[in-house]
């Protein structure tokens, strides 16, 4: 991964896939600085996610999660951990493009479950039917997850073992790319 140690890596992908566990390993492997922008998000407006929701909806947290993007995004040589949602603003998604290598992190839908637990830390989970609203989010996001160069599948891998994937694809994927 020698050429792009300059470029930043942003995770993307579902919640509940792991993106902040291997976004915080992947950038102790690779020394960069690790960014979790939804902690990035909750420190600036001094509050949890879930409150952000319950006080101000929805747009606002998209508000606060574009700028807060915007400003991560203005420096180089970063792992990247985002929301879920973040991809689904174009803007955001021609950003991170632009500005990063964007490797999405899937799991199953058992595993979603499994690792979101039951509470109440994600409130686009709140839900009747939580499979149901899953599997809905996750067909809406599926087109722009695929956007991401590198995919990797963590339902049955440790935290390690997706790091050395990541590690292996990215650096095969710049042997491939345009010098
Ligand atoms: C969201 C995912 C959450 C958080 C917010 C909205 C989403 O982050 O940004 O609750 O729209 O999928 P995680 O993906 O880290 O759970």
């Amino acid at each position: 991964m020698s050429q792009s140690l300059s470029q930043n890596i942003a995770l993307i992908g579902f919640m509940a896939v792991g993106k902040s566990a291997v976004g915080r390993k992947l950038a102790r492997r690779l020394k960069r600085r690790f960014v979790d922008l939804d902690k990035t998000i909750e420190k600036g407006a001094g509050a949890k996610i879930r409150d952000i929701f319950q006080a101000k909806g929805e747009r606002y947290f998209r508000r606060l999660e574009k700028e807060t993007l915007t400003c991560v995004l203005a420096n180089d040589g970063q792992v990247i951990s985002t929301g879920g949602g973040i991809v689904m603003d174009e803007d955001n998604l021609r950003l991170l493009q632009r500005r990063s290598l964007l490797i999405c992190l899937r799991a199953d839908l058992n595993t979603i479950l499994r690792r979101a637990g039951s509470g109440k830390q994600r409130p686009l989970l709140v839900a009747r039917d939580r499979v149901e609203r899953i599997e809905e989010l996750l067909r809406q996001r599926e087109k722009y997850y695929a956007h991401a160069q590198i995919s990797v599948d963590t339902s049955n891998l440790t935290v390690d073992e997706v790091v050395d994937k990541i590690i292996a694809l990215a650096g095969r994927s710049q042997d491939h790319a345009d010098p």
